[in-house]
């Protein structure tokens, strides 16, 4: 039996826990405000302390702070009904072991509590609260349970100095989110420095990436230092990872492994102080079987992953967009725009987005360049493919998607042995994707409509990073 608080000012929220905990075994400690909250810890010192964020009389998350410097070791799981970007980050950074939006169902409670007290995660690693007020930042937008997941991960992520990767396909706000890591770290008024691995020639990528010693090959003059370096103690960013050629992979598994790199030309380690957030829109698992991106280095940088889902799969999110893009247009065109036709939002909502929220920004610039109209309309906007209706997995639809695939992977010429693998990996993960979409995210349900135990389809999610 555990003691567990629950801090709301809403007296059924209170109740509605209370009842549940006692069914659930514990023993259940209420407070409606800051003040019998803190009354509890000192006296009761919970394990687990549910707070909501909006209380009225005070403000949750410096409530959060107090709670956390009274009692660290209880677990604090914030609560709160709107999960914008910049609270789940402090909330986060406050060191809360959970973040839940509310709505939200007793099993997922039930969960949470049972994963605290079975330890598999500590909190002790997790930041004291120290302050870090953040600095304005570009705000993301979304508020679905995906985005609100990958605001938590941020969150964490400024207190935890790791290497991170982040993945997505084009145009879903990896780099915004790399940003966002490095605007909320402490290390926030040093640089961030990008390198896109794609684009510059692999002959010229080692001296851009290390710098090259004077004399290192015909007309490097003087020393020169490289983006590694230009960090300092800032971060840096590695875009489009997938992209690395091997003799480039080997280079920075080393300087993950060593924390050191020499300069072409050079010999003598130069240390790496930046953190290193790398992204890739390609499949890097993929990569990997298909021999084309190194293993080693693969799992190296997996370890810590935020994987952006795409637009149509986090539709919720597309009016926010489309209102934060429109009023963004508005200020820097000193325009009157009000929004888009409902016709228009329809579209928005059965749409593909292949190019996500890139593609959805400059719909809505084009539109808004092309038209002197206060509401948008459907004239002006262009999709580059059909829509796609949602609904339930097609199976020729899978069977016509199977075909291009293994053309594509025959002119790749991907090797033999890995073909089978490596297409059953992407067919798995696309129907286990498709499910969980269908079924709202609910693992118990895809389960059921896969035929798979939960536990399976748990462990095929986490190998297929989903
Ligand atoms: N959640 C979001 N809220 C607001 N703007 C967003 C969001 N996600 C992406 N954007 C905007 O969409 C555009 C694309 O984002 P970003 O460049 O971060 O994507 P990316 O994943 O790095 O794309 P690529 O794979 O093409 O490099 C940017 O203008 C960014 O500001
Ligand atoms: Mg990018």
């Amino acid at each position: 039996m555990s003691k567990i608080l629950v801090v709301d000012d809403e007296q059924m929220i209170r109740l509605a826990f209370a009842e549940f905990l006692k069914d659930e075994g514990h023993s259940a400690l209420l407070a409606e405000d800051g003040e019998s909250a803190l009354e509890q810890v000192r006296v009761h010192k919970p394990e687990i302390i549910f707070l909501d964020y909006r209380l009225s009389t005070r403000d949750g998350l410096e409530l959060l702070a107090e709670i956390r410097n009274l009692l660290p070791t209880a677990a604090v799981i914030f609560m709160t009904a709107f999960g914008t970007m910049d609270v789940t980050i402090r909330a986060m950074q406050l060191g809360a072991y959970e973040y839940l939006t509310k709505p939200f169902d007793l099993a997922k409670v039930r969960d949470i509590i049972h994963r605290i007290l079975t330890g598999r995660n500590t909190i002790a690693s997790l930041g004291q609260g120290q302050s870090l007020p953040a600095v304005s930042l570009d705000q993301m937008v979304g508020r679905s349970a995906s985005m609100q997941e990958i605001y938590k991960m941020i969150g964490l992520l400024t207190t935890q100095d790791v290497t991170v990767l982040v993945t997505g396909e084009s145009g879903v706000g990896k780099e915004l989110v790399a940003r966002a890591i490095h605007d909320n770290s402490p290390r926030r008024l040093e640089p961030f420095v990008a390198v896109n691995c794609g684009a510059v020639p692999e002959n010229l990528l080692e001296s851009e990436m290390f710098g090259y010693e004077q004399g290192a090959f015909t007309g490097a003059g003087a020393r020169k230092m490289g983006k590694f370096e230009a960090a300092g103690h800032g971060s840096i960013f590695l875009d489009e990872i997938g992209e690395l050629q091997p003799s480039l992979q080997v280079k920075l598994l080393r300087v993950l492994q060593e924390k050191s790199f020499e300069r072409v030309g050079g010999n003598s380690p130069v240390p790496v102080q930046a953190r290193i957030i790398a992204a890739t829109n390609k499949e890097l698992h993929a990569e990997m079987l298909a021999g084309r991106f190194r293993k080693d280095l693969f799992y190296r940088l997996y370890l810590v992953h935020i994987n952006i889902p795409a637009l149509r799969e986090r539709r919720e999110d597309i009016p926010l967009l489309v209102d934060h893009f429109i009023s963004r247009f508005n200020r820097e065109q000193s325009r009157k725009v009000c929004g888009v036709a409902a016709s228009v939002m329809q579209a928005f909502q059965g749409y593909s987005w292949p190019g996500n929220v890139r593609e959805l920004e400059n719909q809505i610039k084009r539109a808004m360049v092309l038209s002197r109209d206060d509401i948008l309309i459907d004239e002006y906007f262009e999709f580059s493919s059909q829509t796609q209706p949602s609904g339930q997995i097609s199976a020729s639809s899978l069977v016509d998607a199977s075909r291009q695939l293994f053309a594509s992977l025959l002119k790749a010429d991907a090797n033999p042995p890995l073909l089978m693998e490596y297409m059953v990996g992407i067919v798995e993960k696309t129907i286990i994707d498709e499910a969980l979409r269908v079924c709202n995210g609910n693992q118990v349900h895809a389960a059921q409509m896969l035929g798979i135990h939960r536990s399976t389809l748990r462990q095929k999610m986490k190998n297929h990073g989903l």
